[in-house]
């Protein structure tokens, strides 16, 4: 159940090179590269002539030509070499995807609905001079990529998944808000006076208690952003300036789970942070840290695929924290539905 009509990250501008990379999106194989002027490239990654994946062949002069029998396309999806004859047939071609290269991601148009490069979302943090991101990563997990929108809008499993790092137990005596519109749910919930998650408490230098907020919004079909801090107390709570709090610890985390086909998904992962730039313990800890606090959930996240696949009938029980997962849910739903008309 994919939206096709919609901008999902393809890639991290690090991997698109002048070599093929191939990676199945939405259930469909494409492969990515960089054309003579730099520009990434994505096509289907099918030979017209025997259908050998294109990524098995070679960049040449800025085109991708088949490993098979050489046949080369340009970056519109065009053959425009057929070794051994001149005449190219006008059907000689593979599907090319619309990319764009925007907020440090590559982004992809799996749709056949006019592509708008001003509809992508707005990861600015990933570019703005008050917020350091992180080198941001990627993994290929066996789970439906939804599984990843419930885990980011419910931050109850915080306590559970990451009781070192950053879960505390005091989550789930503050109930979230949740409001949404056609395309964006947002939850957000704060946490006053209560002791911090280890790792803020060390980041900011928390001795005691502080003033913590955990919010997330979820852009459909694909994209969370999850913001989360702390500052000293009193400096917290509904329309206070947190950045006049003594100590803060003010974080983004950016969540974008492609779909690669029913059960798999690519998990692209970035950080920023807007408090202590020029630490590099900090560097580290919100860098390769927060990347391991990310596998905690990686491992929650397959299993449950495996236990849902096998027991896909099963009635399961909700809880009052399920409503943002059920409102994101219910919000891609209608999108597939207008999509299949
Ligand atoms: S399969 Fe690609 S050139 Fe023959
Ligand atoms: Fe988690």
């Amino acid at each position: 159940m994919f939206v096709k009509n919609a901008w999902y990250v393809a890639a991290w501008p690090r991997e698109v090179t002048d070599k093929p990379l191939a990676r199945v999106i939405c259930g469909e194989p494409v492969v990515l590269y960089r054309d003579g002027a730099g520009a990434a490239v994505a096509l289907r990654d099918m030979c017209c002539h025997r259908a050998l994946p294109l990524s098995l062949g070679k960049i040449v002069g800025g085109n991708i030509q088949c490993g098979y029998h050489g046949y080369t396309y340009d970056g519109t999806g065009a053959c425009v070499d057929i070794p051994g004859q001149s005449h190219i047939p006008e059907h000689a071609r593979t599907r090319s995807y619309p990319v764009a290269e925007k907020f440090h991601c590559v982004w992809i148009w799996m749709g056949d609905a006019p592509a708008n490069p001003a509809e992508i979302p707005a990861l600015w943090w990933l570019d703005h001079a008050e917020w350091k991101p992180s080198t941001p990563d990627m993994a290929h997990l066996k789970c439906d990529y939804r599984l990843i929108m419930d885990n980011v809008l419910d931050a109850t499993h915080l306590t559970y998944v990451h009781p070192t790092t950053i879960g505390a137990s005091s989550i789930v005596a503050f109930e979230p808000e949740i409001t949404h519109d056609e395309r964006v749910v947002r939850i957000s919930r704060w946490m006053l006076d209560r002791p911090p998650p280890p790792a803020y408490a060390k980041a900011g230098d928390f001795d005691g208690n502080a003033d913590r907020w955990a919010a997330v919004e979820y852009w459909a079909p694909a994209v969370c952003v999850n913001f989360a801090g702390c500052v000293d107390v009193g400096h917290g709570g509904p329309g206070k300036d947190i950045r006049q709090s003594p100590r803060r610890v003010e974080l983004v985390s950016i969540n974008l789970p492609t779909p690669a086909e029913e059960g798999a998904c690519h998990y692209f992962f970035a950080f920023a942070r807007a408090f202590k730039h020029d630490d590099p313990e900090i560097d580290h800890f919100f860098g390769p840290g927060m990347v391991k606090v990310f596998e905690e959930d990686f491992g929650i996240l397959e299993a449950q695929q495996r236990m849902l696949e096998k027991y896909p009938a099963e009635k399961r029980v909700s809880t009052i924290y399920d409503r943002g997962p059920a409102m994101a849910r219910r919000m891609l739903e209608r999108m597939v539905e207008a999509e299949r008309g």
